[in-house]
């Protein structure tokens, strides 16, 4: 019945918006790019990672989709139906068989194309054939699609051509009427740091487009990873429930991951990320995380400030000195359910310091000047050291950092109201802080 609903809803706004009602909240799961690429894209590989997903507690903590990215797909169409179809060798039992797989182990399943001839690796791309491919993905039970960028007779960048061809493949997956996630990424094909923010500005892009948009080329490393942070944080009034900028996957920091980044930056793109409201895939192999990333990426907090139903995304509320140089910081925040707020204080710099939110920090928060808030820190689980801030007063966070690693620390910053407090003081002092509440 809902899907009836559903279906009707879908087709009378097919025409002039993304109107899916799937990713109401940023999708959580695993990407098989930066793990399998081609070289290990393989049925068993996949279902390895899945299984991994399961043992490993991340399908529990949220990361629901398993999505195949590029290299799946056999070298031709299929001569007689014209459809595309898994890699003979790569995908022996078919795509459908693994989605069915997926399906019956609790995931939700993503798949990959181009808007081009060809994808990005050189195989069928879904031009021309929007509404066979759409269907196909249907008829195999695909939850989500990520198309891709690549072998576009007009070039990358040409934005009518673009957004029309894009736009085809919205309106093809929206006549199957089978919700799936759309994600359309204009990244891969691009140099690193070149401006691809009109996937969210463009009067044609953003919600109307996709349910997520990618708004920088690819996130391999610790530059790309700021710039990619740095541009989400002036996008955010594009995002909302149903469509969010996607500023990439999240890379581990464990030795057996292909693109890996220092433990510390690997957890400040986590709670970057959540505070962003960013898909949340996994680029890692599941099955070779060590525990820190474990311990990252099941950090119920965290991950419920990603998907907080507020649906807000956050940005830059304070900034000092240019990225990489001593004595530079970045503290984000995001407006959470409840009238809590979430912050990442990143010290960016060489040494290890204090970040203050000040003057500017305070005065970009929705609290009335001289509120009382707790301070909870979020990957401690454990209020923060200064376990109470007065909005308005300078509170400094101690961050670590060291050479050019720079650190993090994340917090939710909560109006004390009678009794909240007593979380954070033990009960000789709780008298005494209520008696002065600004209420
Ligand atoms: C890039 C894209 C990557 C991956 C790759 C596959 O364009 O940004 O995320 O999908 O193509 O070939």
């Amino acid at each position: 019945m809902f899907a009836q609903v559903l279906h009707v809803l879908v087709s009378l706004h097919a025409v002039v918006a993304l109107d899916n009602g799937v990713g109401l909240y940023p999708p959580m799961g695993y990407n098989t790019w930066n793990d399998l690429g081609c070289r290990d894209m393989t049925e068993a590989n996949v279902k390895m990672a899945a299984d991994a997903l399961v043992n490993t507690g991340l399908l529990k903590a949220g990361f629901e989709f398993v999505n195949l990215d590029d290299c799946w797909q056999a070298d031709t169409r299929n001569s007689t139906t014209g459809r595309l179809e898994g890699h003979p060798e790569r995908f022996p039992s078919g795509i459908k068989a693994l989605a069915d797989y997926l399906h019956e182990n609790g995931f939700k399943f993503g798949i990959y194309t181009d808007r081009g001839t060809k994808t990005c690796a050189g195989y069928p791309g879904s031009f021309g054939h929007e509404d066979i491919d759409a269907q196909t993905f249907a008829d195999w039970g695909v939850d989500y699609v990520k198309e891709d960028n690549c072998h576009s007779s007009t070039g990358a960048n040409d934005l009518d051509t673009l957004f029309a061809e894009f736009g085809k493949f919205r309106d093809a997956l929206n006549k199957t009427g089978r919700p799936i996630f759309f994600s359309v990424c204009g990244g891969g094909d691009q140099w690193p740091l070149n401006d691809i923010r009109y996937y969210a500005t463009d009067s044609r892009g953003g919600a109307k487009l996709a349910n997520s948009w990618r708004i920088t080329p690819d996130v391999i490393g610790r530059l790309t990873l700021q710039d990619a942070s740095l541009t989400n944080a002036g996008l955010a009034d594009y995002a909302g429930p149903g469509g969010f900028n996607d500023p990439d996957m999240l890379l581990s920091s464990s030795n057996t991951s292909v693109r890996q980044l220092p433990v510390e930056w690997s957890r400040t793109q986590f709670s970057v990320w959540a505070v962003l409201m960013a898909p949340l895939l996994i680029g890692g192999p599941p099955e070779k995380l060590d525990p820190f990333d474990i311990e990252t990426y099941t950090n119920a907090e965290v991950i419920a400030v990603n998907q907080d139903p507020l649906m807000k995304q956050g940005t830059i509320v304070e900034k000092s000195g240019i990225v990489f140089l001593p004595q530079s910081h970045v503290i984000w925040a995001r407006n959470l359910s409840g009238g809590s707020v979430a912050m990442v204080f990143v010290n960016d710099g060489w040494a290890t310091r204090d970040v203050t939110c000040g003057e500017k920090c305070w005065s970009a928060l929705p609290f009335k000047k001289g509120t009382r808030l707790t301070v909870r820190d979020l990957w401690a689980h454990a209020p923060a050291e200064a376990p109470i801030a007065i909005a308005g007063t300078p509170y400094s966070v101690f961050v670590a950092g060291f050479w050019s690693i720079g650190d993090s620390r994340m917090f939710k910053l909560t109006p004390v109201s009678r009794g909240s407090e007593r979380d954070v003081r033990d009960s000789s002092s709780v008298e005494h802080v209520i008696s002065d509440l600004v209420i």
